[in-house]
């Protein structure tokens, strides 16, 4: 059970939220897999991405869905993150995205990043449903597991429904206050002028049947010309991680979105300093279902279509930046090469740090999390001296060591290793390290430390 992209594009649907309204639980119920169990600080802190096949969709879907109504080969969700400071993935998800699951927690409502997410798919004009979910925790609740939602709400007591009924009137009124006309998605005919709520729990699975369906039927029925154009022009994806592998060196775990890349392909890949030109020497497929963070067991492959999560090994990655773009050059000419080094360039210069005068040194694993780290020390008023993607080299110990003010003389890594040579200059110098996997946590800690400084 593979997923043949024939000659439609699979579409891609992003999942976004606030923070813990279960956006990783959804997709890991879905996948079944456990991925939001191993996350540092049980929150999401990349993008994140996994090929769903119609075979599962049709499987978990029961009889809601008769595979043989569809056509496209399935669907490629791309996880985000719902802490606030990942502003820079969550849009980077919507823009990435065919259609969307906008998740809401039916307790919680609408919160910061619901609005921020809702303003992303406006501003996109990505179509989307609303995922009402964690039914199961309405007081009274009788969960019955993995059921079509109308199953699950006959089976509920009236005080339980009403309960519920009025959460989900709230988020209907939120939405309409957006300037979106909802409704119950039983009730709406059509998903291009009405946004469709789906109550479920990603918990039990209740209502998913139900989620699975309205994505396939608006995919199928709204996009399928969309999905028809292009699927054999050049390449183009994000990295979502540069990755060490046995017998390869340095690889790119990569979001395909648009066209084909095949193997002895002509890359461009945004690096630390220049673009990188190399050549593709494998494509590795991670099995469906799997979150190619966590995938360890890839297939080979000669071509790889959008859209889809893929690994690709090449001479000379070690600088390649995750978050960078990487584009296919068709044709052998310097012309077209010339252009798509140009592109890669103009897409990195749009992602930018502000830096000061004095300040910290940050280093993170990620483009896309070096913009959070920035966006978090922005708000805490902390200034930065200097932003980098990569692991913690002596040249930062340098530089933090040229800030003026005692509190700058600092280091900020995010998700990086220490190389050896910095750990040892580290020793010798008045540099202080602080490092964590969780963003917030790291910024509290240097807090802290300039408070005791301060006292
Ligand atoms: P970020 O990626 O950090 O933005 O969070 P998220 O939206 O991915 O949420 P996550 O999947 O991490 O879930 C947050 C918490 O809510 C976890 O403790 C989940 O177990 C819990 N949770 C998610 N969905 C449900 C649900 O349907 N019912 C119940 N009871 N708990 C849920
Ligand atoms: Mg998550
Ligand atoms: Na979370």
């Amino acid at each position: 059970e593979t997923i043949d992209a024939g000659s439609l594009r699979t579409p891609i649907v992003a999942v976004l939220g606030h923070v813990d309204h279960g956006k990783t639980t959804l997709l890991d119920r879905i996948r079944g897999s456990a991925v939001q169990e191993g996350e540092a600080g049980a929150i999401t802190q990349h993008i994140g991405a996994t090929a769903v096949p119609l075979s599962t969709i049709s499987e978990m879907a029961g009889a809601l869905v008769d595979p043989t109504d569809f056509d496209l080969p399935g669907l490629l969700f791309i996880d985000t993150p719902g802490h606030h400071s990942f502003s820079t993935l969550r849009s980077r998800g919507g823009a990435l995205a065919d259609i969307a699951v906008l998740v809401v927690d039916v307790n919680d409502g609408f919160q910061p990043q619901t609005e921020e997410a809702i303003d992303i798919l406006k501003r996109t004009g990505t179509p989307f449903v609303v995922a009402a979910n964690k039914v199961d925790t309405t007081p009274g609740w009788n969960p019955q597991e993995g059921q079509p939602i109308q199953q699950s709400l006959e089976a509920q007591s009236d005080r339980a429904s009403s309960r519920l009924n009025e959460n989900l009137y709230e988020l209907i009124g939120d939405l309409s206050g957006k300037g979106f006309s909802a409704d119950f998605y039983w009730r709406v005919q059509d998903f291009q002028s009405n946004i469709g709520v789906v109550p479920l729990s990603a918990m039990t699975g209740e209502g998913i049947p139900d989620l699975l369906t309205v994505l396939m039927g608006l995919s199928q029925r709204y996009m399928k010309e969309e999905m028809s154009v292009d699927v054999a022009g050049p390449g183009v994806g994000t990295v979502l991680e540069v990755k060490d592998e046995q017998g390869f060196g340095a690889t790119l775990d990569v979001v395909l979105y648009d066209g084909v890349v095949r193997e002895g392909d002509t890359v461009v890949v945004g690096g630390r300093d220049e673009p990188i030109v190399t050549e593709v020497r494998a494509l590795l497929q991670p099995r469906p279902n799997a979150e190619i963070r966590a995938e360890k067991q890839f297939e080979r492959v000669e071509e790889v279509r959008a859209a889809a999560g893929v690994k690709i090994a090449a001479p000379d990655l070690d600088e390649a930046m995750s978050g960078a773009p990487v584009r296919v050059v068709r044709g052998d000419d310097e012309a077209a090469l010339e252009a798509v080094k140009r592109e890669v360039r103009e897409e990195l210069a749009k992602i930018e740090v502000d830096t000061a005068e004095d300040g910290v040194v940050v280093k993170a694993d990620t483009l896309g999390s070096l913009e959070a780290m920035a966006n978090a020390l922005e708000e805490a008023e902390i200034p930065i001296l200097r932003a980098e993607v990569g692991d913690i080299a002596p040249r930062d110990v340098t530089v933090a060591q040229t800030a003026k003010e005692d509190t700058h003389k600092v280091i900020l890594g995010f998700n990086v290793d220490v190389l050896p040579d910095a750990e040892e200059a580290l020793e010798h110098a008045d540099v202080r390290l602080f490092d964590d996997d969780v963003i917030y946590q790291l910024v509290e800690e240097y807090e802290a430390y300039v408070e005791e400084l301060e006292r």
